[in-house]
């Protein structure tokens, strides 16, 4: 784990995004400018920097979640169980939407089994309460079909799309005012299938600012892990107003 406050970029990072000014915009553009050196030179994967063995912990309020610890939910459920097949192929968007408004306000929370197999999804949100778990061999592929990205407004502190003027791509996984989220497994692995995106923003053909793999808006008590992300369109997890995020053993 690195302490936030030791670590003078991550602290100035958040400091940043604490009092959002002109330089916070500035950063990001910069950021995006590797991000995006990085993703022509390497096509295996958005960033490839293990941090299995570190982690990053953002925030310090040390309650709930922040010690990495799964919890045990009251209702668990397959995907499979919602119409889902794993066959790399069909879209599951209507399976996930599905389970998640099912699993919404369960007393005592809720998890998402999602079994070994090759998912391709769109969009889908998750709530409050709530455990998405990649069992081993489990990938969630993101749609090819831009039209499974639907729009949303753009993050106020922007008030425009970062890419494009007006809205943005929703995140693949997406959450805004939640507690109590955990997106964790046995070493499954979300892969945004990004390249289509990343052709479409370099052939200027992109309309909306790109999605993010995972975007928790306003949210407190997150917990990532044990996950590989990969070709993400955009950043790879991108969490924003949020306090007690923990992400450990997650490979970017
Ligand atoms: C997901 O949440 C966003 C707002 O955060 C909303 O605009 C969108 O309609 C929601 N999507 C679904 C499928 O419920
Ligand atoms: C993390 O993944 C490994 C490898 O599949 C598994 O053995 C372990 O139980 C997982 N940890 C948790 C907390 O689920
Ligand atoms: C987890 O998955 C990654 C890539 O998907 C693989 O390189 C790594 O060896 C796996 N770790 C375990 C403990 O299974
Ligand atoms: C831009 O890239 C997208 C995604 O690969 C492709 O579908 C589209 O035809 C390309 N457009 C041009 C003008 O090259």
């Amino acid at each position: 784990m690195i302490d936030v406050n030791d670590h003078p970029i991550i602290n100035k990072l958040i400091s940043t995004i604490k009092k959002p000014s002109w330089a916070f915009p500035l950063l990001l553009f910069t950021l995006f400018l590797i991000l995006s050196l990085q993703i022509t030179n390497n096509q295996s994967g958005f960033l490839t920097r293990p941090v299995s063995d570190v982690g990053i912990r953002f925030g310090s309020s040390g309650s709930g979640l922040c010690d990495g610890s799964v919890p045990d939910r009251a209702l668990k459920m397959s995907i499979v169980e919602f119409g889902g097949v794993g066959d790399g192929v069909t879209s599951n968007t209507a399976a996930f939407r599905a389970a998640v408004r099912r699993m919404e306000g369960v007393e005592g929370g809720a998890q998402l089994n999602v079994p070994r197999g090759r998912w391709v999804t769109g969009s889908f949100n998750v709530t409050s309460d709530f455990t998405l778990f990649l069992e081993h061999g489990a990938v969630v592929l993101g749609s090819q079909d831009p039209e499974e990205w639907p729009i949303i407004e753009p993050l106020p502190s922007y008030g425009r799309g970062r890419e494009r003027l007006g809205g943005r791509h929703i995140s693949l996984i997406h959450g805004d005012g939640l507690k109590n989220v955990v997106i964790t497994g046995q070493n499954g692995t979300i892969d945004g299938r990004g390249k289509m995106w990343w052709d479409l923003w370099w052939n200027r053909t992109l309309e909306h600012t790109r999605g993010h793999l995972v975007e928790i808006m306003n949210s407190n008590n997150i917990l990532i892990s044990n996950l590989t992300f990969r070709n993400s369109p955009f950043w790879t997890i991108h969490p924003v107003y949020c306090r007690s995020i923990t992400s450990s053993q997650a490979i970017l």
